[in-house]
């Protein structure tokens, strides 16, 4: 007995150490590697069942393009075998690599692109394949991405290739953030002015008219099946809807004329949230809404359908003597029980569809959502998520910290992704990418990739199972510039990141003073760029603008030699903004920019200095991150 036992922990040990030495992302749950390769042949021939011929095709093209490797598909002779195995689940999949051939098995379109994404991942190491038999599953069911359409505008060719690349890291759910203030991006036959209107910019006509007719999300919905990844789209409200009253003044508290505006006009000029809202004592509301969301349910098959919920501005239905009826005829206390009683007609509508309803957490603020209701958590407190834990709701889990990619690698590096482990309660998890910030496909990838990866393997893997070294490693021998995707690669393996919730806002020597008036900084505040750890960092939450200032001045002036200002470099940077330089804090002079990415060093050779400045030159589509000002 005592053999058997050392016999199977061997084994174990090997397994899991094998299952380490694969060039795959996410890691293989389980596999063995013997002596010995296979090579493939010049071309390959393929067997399959019939009803994977559309996702076979996809996988011949990516052969194609990505390593120039040729596919044909025949009955006999093959040299990977297709087969369906209906006794595997339908995340699961079997690949085995012997000395003939591969033989692949998977019950379901899900498992089948698992195991090609992971043979494409072999493959793009070497076309001489280990011989293996390798069983894998994921941990999570739900592992997803957020791409924000509305803040700026994706074309369907964009988001294939964006499902093209989550199909390569086994990522199954892709989340479509359709409507917002910004802008609508959903075609509503029964209405067509909503998606012209709330698309129309009149300061930026090449940005407007940008929208997706229904006719290309189905199409959409149908390239992402084969591919094994659901689409779930949303429609947020009741908040963030000021795209909707361009069309429909007449479904709000206020009335009055609307538009959507884009991110690119200036801060000041943009509406905000809190400026109108749909009102909930007006019965049209429950129609457009309604008619809306059966349309939704009509191009999207997903069980589940997600309503938004977050930043609902409540104090406007205060006000409105609609929604007071509906308050005083509910015998209501709060105002959030008004988003509450919407919340409960949204649940009902999407029921008569049959289907499930997914919303941000405050849905659950004061525990509205029902039975079935998903909540999607995006604060990072334990709290909130531990609330709908208690009350049996599933969840989704999208927190802040780390999940929001808009956000700087400074804010939520690779390591920082790679190491958090969700709660085993949650159907899974989603990155999330707010694209107010995000203007290019190619700054898409950049703020998805690599940390996308490190989610994916956290979604797939057993806690157990992680190790950030050897991760670090694969992850920097991963082609990403073969495959022609933009990834910022430039963290190193040892890289801290900064937990604010664990730090002490640093204080600074005597005598020396740190001001700004950049603003909504939450906690990350300026002294973090002045305590000599370039770890730690001042952030702020919007773009900064010319009126604002950063400053460090001295009781005493001082001869400096030099001012280095290191921003984050991903994208959260000064671009030409200027240092001023005063010798009594009263009158400045310019002694230098900063370039267009961001790099900040100006030689002072000694010169008095009392206070200086940073100060942007212009509006950009940025938040703000100065990890360390080096004054010598
Ligand atoms: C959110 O970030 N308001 C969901
Ligand atoms: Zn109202």
């Amino acid at each position: 007995m005592k053999r058997f036992l050392l016999l199977l922990l061997i084994n174990l040990l090997t397994v899991y150490s094998q299952a380490q030495q694969l060039p795959l992302i996410p890691q293989a749950s389980q596999c063995t590697i013997y002596e010995g390769t296979y090579n493939l042949p010049a071309v390959l021939t393929v067997s399959f069942p019939e009803e994977w011929q559309a996702t076979l095709e996809m996988f011949k093209q990516d052969l194609k393009n990505r390593m120039d490797i040729s596919v044909v598909f025949s009955s006999k002779n093959n040299a990977l075998k297709i087969q369906k195995d209906a006794s595997l689940a339908s995340e699961a999949y079997e690949l085995d690599i012997h000395k003939k051939g591969i033989i692949l098995k998977a019950s379901h379109v899900c498992g089948l692109n698992y195991a090609l994404a992971s043979l494409q991942q072999l493959l793009l190491n070497s076309k001489s394949l280990p011989l293996l038999t390798l069983k894998d599953s994921p941990r999570f069911s739900y592992r997803g991405v957020m791409v924000d359409c509305s803040r700026h505008f994706w074309s369907i060719s964009e988001l294939k290739q964006t499902i093209d690349e989550m199909s390569l890291f086994k990522l199954n759910r892709l989340h479509l953030h359709l409507t917002d203030n910004q802008g609508w991006r959903f075609e509503v036959k029964k209405y067509p002015e909503i998606a012209k209107k709330g698309s129309y910019y009149w300061d930026f006509p090449a940005l407007s008219g940008k929208y997706y007719t229904q006719k290309q999300l189905k199409e959409l919905v149908a390239y992402a099946q084969n591919r094994g990844i659901e689409i779930i789209p949303e429609i947020d409200m009741p908040g963030h809807m000021l795209s909707l009253f361009a069309a429909f003044p007449e479904i709000t508290c206020l009335g009055g004329e609307y538009e959507a505006f884009p991110q690119e006009r200036d801060g000041k000029l943009r509406k905000r949230t809190w400026q109108n809202m749909v009102c909930l004592g007006n019965p049209k509301t429950y129609e457009v809404l309604g008619d809306i969301i059966a349309e939704l349910c009509d191009v999207f098959p997903s069980r589940y359908i997600h309503l938004g919920g977050d930043e609902v501005a409540t104090m406007i239905w205060k006000d409105c003597p609609h929604c007071q009826e509906l308050f005083e005829r509910e015998h209501m206390h709060d105002l959030g029980e008004l988003q509450d009683y919407f919340t409960r007609w949204a649940h009902a509508e999407l029921a008569k569809h049959g289907r499930i309803m997914i919303g941000w957490d405050e849905i659950n603020e004061r525990k509205a959502a029902q039975d079935q209701d998903v909540v999607m958590i995006w604060h990072s407190d334990e709290e909130t998520y531990q609330k709908a834990l208690d009350r049996n709701l599933n969840i989704i889990l999208s927190p802040g910290d780390p999940c929001y990619f808009d956000y700087s690698y400074a804010k939520n590096p690779t390591r920082k992704v790679y190491e958090w482990n969700p709660v085993n309660q949650a159907m899974g998890a989603q990155a999330n990418l707010w694209t107010e910030y995000v203007c290019t496909q190619s700054d898409v990838e950049k703020m998805l990739y690599p940390r996308l990866c490190a989610l994916a393997e956290v979604l797939w893997n057993s806690p157990e199972q992680k190790h950030w070294p050897d991760f670090y490693q694969r992850l920097h021998a991963f082609p990403f510039q073969q495959l022609g995707m933009n990834a910022w690669m430039e963290e190193k393996e040892s890289d801290e990141w900064f937990d604010l919730s664990k730090a002490v806002k640093p204080v600074l020597p005597a005598g020396v003073h740190v001001e700004t008036n950049i603003y909504n900084v939450k906690g990350y505040e300026p002294e973090y760029a002045l305590d000599g750890n370039p770890a730690t960092f001042f952030q702020n939450g919007w773009d900064t603008n010319p009126d604002e200032y950063f400053k460090v001045w001295y009781d005493v002036p001082q001869r400096l030699s030099k001012i280095k200002v290191i921003c984050d470099l991903s994208k959260d940077y000064f671009q030409r903004a200027k240092l001023l330089i005063s010798e009594d804090d009263s009158l400045y002079t310019e002694v230098g920019t900063s370039d267009d990415f961001g790099h900040f060093e100006v030689q002072l050779d000694g010169r008095q200095v009392k206070a200086f400045k940073i100060v942007p030159t212009f509006v950009r589509l940025s938040r703000l991150v100065i990890r360390e000002i080096e004054i010598e």
